[in-house]
């Protein structure tokens, strides 16, 4: 038996899993371990001369989706990933369909530790809360700051340094550090963990990774606590409150983190009172919200869809139609979201956003960008179909503006879930929800706006437009725009990143 200490580094199993398939070690013939738990007596136990009983691969190649999968397991503190990452490693040189057994432990477990690296990283991004520190963010004798001396750039000595420190549940830091630096890019800020802490210099926009520290290190309350409790009292929804939840999601110990703690009790207390008042004007204005669960997971939010009487719509449609999200394997991350207005008639009875008319159009432009629509994620801003019948047909009715609002927490749980780099709106319905009611698509259609949802959002003509125009050519100067938008959108979304096909070297 070979036995390899692995640094808890997705990149030193890498380097070690490449040579052992070229060497020919059979996953019975190693055993990979956390470097951090590899005790020398375990190392002792090695054989003198362990000689490899596998297949010799020259020139490995695994599906790329294998690695953005391992790579998120490799965070996962369970001490016998390495193995089960090297194991299906090795297996995929003769199986390449296996990522696709759902059913095989293998894969089974890969997916576990996936989903659980994933849900905690949604922890981190959510229970994160940074404190201003009176402190040179490039000092030494900073203690937030455990590798100032690394961090690259200049620093203005006046600037503000905001630190949080956290628990996550896995070595996760890595993973999370881009998301800040894209939500707080202007701030200085370091996040501390047990494990490693991560600093981030706005003006080189560069990160920098150090040492970890215990909690006693964290920075004490500042006045932008004041600011969270009355931020948190004000979107404290009284209706949505059951303790037992918040401790699975946010077991207790993290609680000490947050400073919207501290106005849990009076809010607990008052929000009987807070959720009459709810109920009174939820009879006045439709919402979704009251049905949307707590937890933006796709499968969590598909699964609750259907039981939405947010608005009456529900009442004469068929089903509710959620959004479909990239073909799915275990770690696909959505770079674009292209929202529609509402499904239409064979939306209705498919359960599937964009399958009809409007649907090959839509469908006709992607291709022609070369664009793979299961690699977006597609869905609508109004989740019922709205119709008027005339004899036997039904008619298709555009949503007021009151039934876009009520179906909007839908929409913002999906973004949520899936964090897309851009959004593009599919016609006015759309637009008005994430970008206003008083946006205007002629005037703005094929402009890029910052919003708190994603950082780009860009709106364009709805394929049934095209449709619908009276003659050639304004319709052709319509699907035009729908192209040209959809091209912007594309092209946005893929920054820093190019299609690639989906087979990589190991
Ligand atoms: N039009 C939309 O806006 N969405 C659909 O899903 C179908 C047609």
């Amino acid at each position: 038996m070979k036995r390899i200490p692995i640094q808890p580094d997705f990149y030193d199993w890498r380097t070690h899993a490449r040579t052992l398939l070229q060497e020919g070690f059979a996953p019975e013939d190693v055993d990979l371990t956390d470097a951090t738990i590899a005790t020398t007596l375990q190392l002792a136990l090695e054989d003198e001369d362990p000689r490899p009983t596998g297949t010799h691969v020259p020139t490995p190649h695994v599906p790329k989706t294998y690695l953005e999968a391992a790579e998120l397991a490799a965070s996962h503190r369970s001490p016998d990933r390495w193995n089960l990452l090297y194991r299906i490693l090795y297996r995929l040189q003769t199986q390449p369909e296996l990522l696709r057994i759902e059913v095989d432990t293998d894969i089974a477990q890969l997916r576990s530790l996936v989903q659980q690296v994933r849900r905690d990283l949604h922890k981190m991004h959510a229970f994160v809360r940074f404190r201003k520190v009176e402190a040179d963010p490039m000092d030494e004798a900073n203690p937030f700051a455990p590798h100032a001396s690394t961090l690259a750039g200049n620093v203005n000595p006046l600037a503000e340094h905001f630190v949080a420190w956290y628990q996550p549940d896995h070595r996760i830091l890595h993973l999370a550090a881009p998301f800040f630096a894209e939500r707080f890019a202007s701030m200085h800020w370091t996040v501390l963990t047990p494990d490693a802490s991560v600093s981030w210099n706005p003006n080189s926009k560069q990160l920098a990774f150090g040492p970890g520290l215990p909690r006693e290190h964290a920075p004490q309350a500042d006045e932008l606590e004041t600011l969270w409790r009355a931020y948190y009292s004000s979107i404290f929804n009284p209706a949505r409150l059951n303790p037992d939840v918040m401790r699975s999601e946010m077991p207790v110990r993290y609680w000490k983190n947050l400073p919207e703690i501290d106005v849990l009790p009076q809010l607990i207390t008052q929000s009987a009172n807070r959720v009459g008042a709810m109920v009174q004007t939820q009879a006045l204005k439709p919402s979704a919200a009251p049905f949307v669960p707590a937890e933006h997971t796709l499968p969590v939010i598909n699964a609750a869809m259907p039981s939405c009487k947010g608005c009456d719509l529900y009442l004469h449609a068929t089903q509710v139609v959620p959004g479909v999200a990239p073909s799915a394997h275990p770690s696909h991350t959505v770079e674009l979201m292209m929202v529609g207005e509402q499904p239409g008639d064979q939306e209705d009875r498919a359960g599937k956003p964009f399958v009809g008319p409007a649907g090959r159009v839509l469908d006709r432009a992607l291709e022609e960008l070369g664009i793979d629509r299961s690699t977006v994620y597609v869905t609508n801003a109004v989740k019922h179909f709205k119709f008027v019948q005339r004899g036997k047909l039904r008619l298709h009715q555009n949503p007021r503006m009151s039934e876009i609002t009520a179906c909007r927490p839908w929409l913002l749980a999906e973004i949520d879930a899936v964090r897309p780099r851009v959004i593009l709106c599919l016609g006015s319905s759309a637009a008005k929800s994430l970008l206003g009611g008083t946006f205007g698509l002629m005037r703005d259609h094929g402009k890029i706006f910052p919003t708190p949802y994603a950082n780009q959002v860009v709106a364009t003509i709805h394929p049934s437009a095209v449709l619908r125009a009276r003659d050639q050519p304004s319709g052709e100067q319509l699907y035009n725009f729908l192209k040209d938008d959809l091209a912007l959108a594309y092209h946005a979304a893929l920054h820093g990143s190019s299609v690639q096909p989906d087979v990589t070297s190991v």
